[in-house]
């Protein structure tokens, strides 16, 4: 393939990686770190009724960046030029991670649950993403060394 359109479409499958991570962790902070606290002053069967209301607005959006994170991600790893020692490792870490994540995240949009329990969920999403995240940018750290 001509070497600009590779280096094209390099960037852009980075920037639909990024934007989709950015999309999935973020919308799970908010859903944690602002809607969550928002709902508690609601009477309870309203507070039940808003949380799945979001988690219905949430769905789409959610599958998509689901499915373009995992596209861009598989296409990122497999068209390295190289893969530096221990890459392959922390890869298959980071892996193991998402695998919770995207669980999770399949399993909190399509199942009926308490408020509490989606904050549990979310929660544990959050942690897993943030620390994906870190592992993704050593991963960047190792191939850029
Ligand atoms: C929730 C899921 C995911 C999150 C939060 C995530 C996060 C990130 C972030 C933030 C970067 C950019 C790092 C940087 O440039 O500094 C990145 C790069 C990357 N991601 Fe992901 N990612 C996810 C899923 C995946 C999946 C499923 C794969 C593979 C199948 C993957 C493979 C890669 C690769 C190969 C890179 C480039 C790293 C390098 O520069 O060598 N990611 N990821």
């Amino acid at each position: 393939m001509d070497p600009t359109l590779l280096a094209v479409l390099g960037v852009c499958v980075r920037w639909i990686h990024i934007a989709s991570v950015t999309a999935l962790i973020g919308g799970f902070i908010y859903a944690r770190f602002v809607l969550a606290p928002a709902l508690v002053s609601l009477p309870n069967t309203e507070r039940e009724l808003a949380g799945s209301n979001a988690v219905r607005s949430f769905r789409p959006l959610l599958i998509a960046a689901l499915i373009l994170a995992l596209g861009s991600g598989m296409y990122n790893y497999a068209s390295k030029a190289s893969y530096p020692p221990t890459y392959h490792m922390w890869m298959g870490i980071k892996l193991l991670l998402v695998l919770h994540i995207a669980a999770s995240a399949i399993i909190y949009s399509v199942r009926q649950s308490s408020q509490a329990k989606r904050n549990r969920t979310e929660l544990s999403i959050v942690i897993s993403g943030l620390v994906v995240i870190a592992i993704a940018t050593y991963l960047r750290y190792l191939s850029l060394k």
